[in-house]
């Protein structure tokens, strides 16, 4: 049994009992790889030959690693082991457990044309009693021994998406997030690579669990040093019972694989979350303003009317109404529920700013946070039920709000009717949708768990806001980064990557949420200097540079530029635009750091566009020869430093001819010797452009 990617196999042995193992997931087999392979056994183990590699680790079938499933019926039918009744080749396997009777079917998927696995499992009680699922993994990936280096993604608010390595020598790994929603500390991301792997040279395999709420990963080391990754959503006590007859259906596994470095694994990732995940516009990206850190919560309606016409005049093309436009709302301490339009701040309601934006030919974008209200709000004075708890607790506050039950579907059609009443009258292209806190001690009105449900709740929502209004756009926003899995990716467009806007912060933000999410969903934000995050002052020209690649915004209150930031900014907008055609779809590249500066880009056929920074003060003498990867080697390359840039008054004459017209290199030259670029300071960077001469 076997699925054949672009460049991967997947090949699975069945067994005559059990489930069947995986044998190689990784670089592409030749025809008539299949088989089972001969095992030489040590002393001491069981007299049967057990595949530990499973696609579905169970106990009862003499696996004594993390369990894909923990189940049973009071206390009994806890052993589980399946056998293959089943299989429509490695797509789809089905199974029964005849002694604790369930029925499991395994589906995977592998486009011919991409290299990520896709697997998820459907459980269902063929009993007669009831059944309680503890735990139900999405299914199994096993790497070679020789992915012996792991690499994990969190970190805290303000500080997403930081890429730790770690090894496994024995043991175990253990991923768990409880908070209730992706989480900004345990992104569900797990890489391995080969010893020594870089951004372009060595293997890497990824984990990702599409889920935006609780998830276990575990990384076993089995017998023969392979690793086994297990990755599924992490349930609560309780929260699963299948009534007979009843399936419990898990989110998606995604794994992804590149012998290219983990350049190469980020653009098999992204090369399927353009498609088939993403639902994304054929519009280009459009340059937004968020009003979030110019104003805040002190919303000035004449004043952002004169906002709206100066990011119009610099080339912004959708104008988004963050926090702070609700009755209340002068702090995050009330306002949030009602979703009512605060008539102090707009005494004719939101629709003269709206129109006025859409009038200078800009989308309106609107922030809301639908799972939340503040105690101090009539949705939870008139319904104090619908906020999630546990009776006799006191519900723990986080920025002051709680967590309404979505899954009631009462208050779900309360939500879902105050969101589509706005989308209907106002003209809303765009949601910032938010969710600023995690789940504690989440019970519902039958003083169940109700994470898993509240998921499901919240893109049920999401699902149908954007059938009953066709050209919504949703940016998943969660206190930054903390909701930026690919099962909200499968129903948004956009993700905040994180709440700061430090450039040089961003640099390492961005690094990491690139391994998995493609640059065009990454909102990245041009805000003011010094930043409000961490204090740090940088230039223009740095923070825009680093936002480039992504989705590309501006932070901060255009009217407290001057007319020389106006024009700079204006020039950096205008480049973004030209740039984004091959910025948003073409093939990521990066290369390792050398001396302090490191180097992303963007590669399609006819163009390049790379971001190089000096993150650091460079300790050597002389900075390296740049080195460009991805270019055609027989190509020929005109190199420009595109304006708005400017040389420094050192430059010299070659390095001025970079700002210039550029100078003329064949693509293998570029990507071996490569080429002295100007010198850089600590937290500046460039971007150069690369267009084919033939
Ligand atoms: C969160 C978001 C911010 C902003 C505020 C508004 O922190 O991440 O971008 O929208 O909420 O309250």
């Amino acid at each position: 049994m076997r699925l054949d990617g672009l460049n991967t196999t997947l090949l699975l042995a069945p067994r005559a009992e059990g489930l069947p193992e995986i044998v190689h997931w990784g670089a592409r087999l030749p025809d008539g790889a299949e088989g089972l392979r001969d095992r030489a056994r040590a002393n001491n183990l069981l007299d049967d030959d057990i595949a530990e590699a499973s696609l579905f680790p169970t106990a009862g079938t003499g696996l004594f690693r993390s369990p894909a499933l923990v189940a049973h019926r009071g206390g009994r039918d806890w052993s589980a082991a399946f056998t293959q009744v089943q299989s429509d080749g490695a797509l789809r396997v089905t199974a029964r457990d005849p002694v604790a009777r369930l029925l499991l079917v395994l589906e995977m998927a592998l486009p011919p044309d991409g290299d990520v696995l896709s697997m998820r499992v459907t459980l269902t009680n063929e009993g007669e009693a009831p059944l309680t699922v503890d735990h139900l993994a999405s299914g199994a990936v096993r790497m070679p021994p020789e992915a012996t280096e792991l690499r994990t993604y969190g970190g805290r608010w303000a500080h997403e998406f930081t890429e730790t390595p770690t090894t496994l020598r024995d043991g175990s790994l253990l991923l768990e997030n409880r908070r209730g929603r992706t989480s900004h500390d345990r992104f569900p991301l797990l890489v391995a690579t080969t010893a020594g792997c870089g951004e372009a040279v060595g293997t890497a395999w990824g984990v990702h669990l599409g889920w935006s709420g609780n998830s276990r990963i575990v990384a076993d080391r089995l017998g023969d040093g392979s690793l086994l990754v297990v990755a599924g959503e992490l349930l609560m006590p309780g929260e699963v019972e299948l009534v007979p007859g009843e399936s419990l259906a898990t989110p998606t596994l995604y794994a992804g694989w590149s012998d290219a470095g983990m350049a190469g694994l980020s653009r098999s990732f992204h090369a399927y979350a353009r498609a088939p995940l993403l639902q994304m516009p054929a519009t280009p990206r459009p340059v937004t303003l968020n009003t979030w850190e110019g104003t805040y919560f002190a919303h000035d309606e004449a004043r952002l009317i004169r906002e709206a016409t100066a990011a119009s005049a610099l080339g912004i093309e959708r104008f988004v109404l963050d926090d702070g436009w609700m009755v209340a709302r002068d702090h995050d301490h009330a306002g949030l529920g009602d979703w009512i339009v605060d008539l102090a701040k707009y005494p004719n309601g939101l629709e003269p700013l709206a129109r006025h934006v859409t009038a200078l030919g800009m989308q309106f974008g609107l922030w809301v946070e639908p799972e939340m209200a503040n105690p101090d709000s009539a949705a939870l004075r008139e319904h104090p039920e619908a906020a999630l708890s546990v009776a006799g607790r006191e519900q723990r506050l986080s920025r002051r709000q709680l967590v309404l039950d979505l899954a009631d579907p009462a208050v779900w059609a309360r939500v879902y009717a105050a969101l589509d009443a706005l989308l209907r009258k106002l003209p809303i292209g765009y949601l910032k949708w938010d969710m600023n806190r995690d789940l504690v001690a989440a019970g519902n009105a039958a003083g169940r768990p109700a994470h898993r449900a509240q998921v499901h709740a919240t893109y049920a929502l999401m699902d149908r806001l954007r059938a009953d209004h066709p050209a919504l756009e949703i940016e998943s926003c969660a206190s930054g980064g903390a909701r930026a899995d690919w099962g909200v990716l499968a129903r948004t467009q956009r993700v905040w990557t994180s709440d700061c806007n430090d450039a040089l912060e961003r640099l390492r933000i961005q690094r990491g949420a690139a391994r998995l999410l493609p640059p065009e969903v990454m909102g990245s934000h041009v805000a003011a200097s010094p930043n409000h995050q961490t204090g740090r002052r940088h230039t223009l020209a740095f923070r825009a540079a680093v936002a480039m690649l992504c989705h590309f915004g501006v932070e901060l209150d255009p009217l407290e530029l001057t007319d020389a930031e106006l024009d700079e900014l204006g020039g950096w907008i205008a480049l973004h635009k030209r740039l984004r055609p091959v910025l948003h779809a073409g093939r990521h590249v990066s290369a390792d750091a050398v001396d302090g500066r490191t180097l992303t880009g963007v590669v399609d056929d006819a163009r390049a566009v790379y971001l190089v920074a000096q993150e650091v003060a460079p300790a050597r003498a002389h900075p390296a020869p740049l080195r460009l990867p991805g270019l055609v080697p027989e190509a020929r390359y005109r190199v420009r430093i595109p304006a708005p840039q400017r040389p420094i008054a050192a430059a010299s004459y070659g390095h001025r001819a970079l700002y210039g017209e550029g100078v003329v290199h064949a693509g293998g030259t570029l990507a071996h010797a490569g080429f002295g670029p100007p010198p850089l300071r600590p937290e500046t960077a460039l971007i150069l452009e690369l267009t084919r001469e033939d």
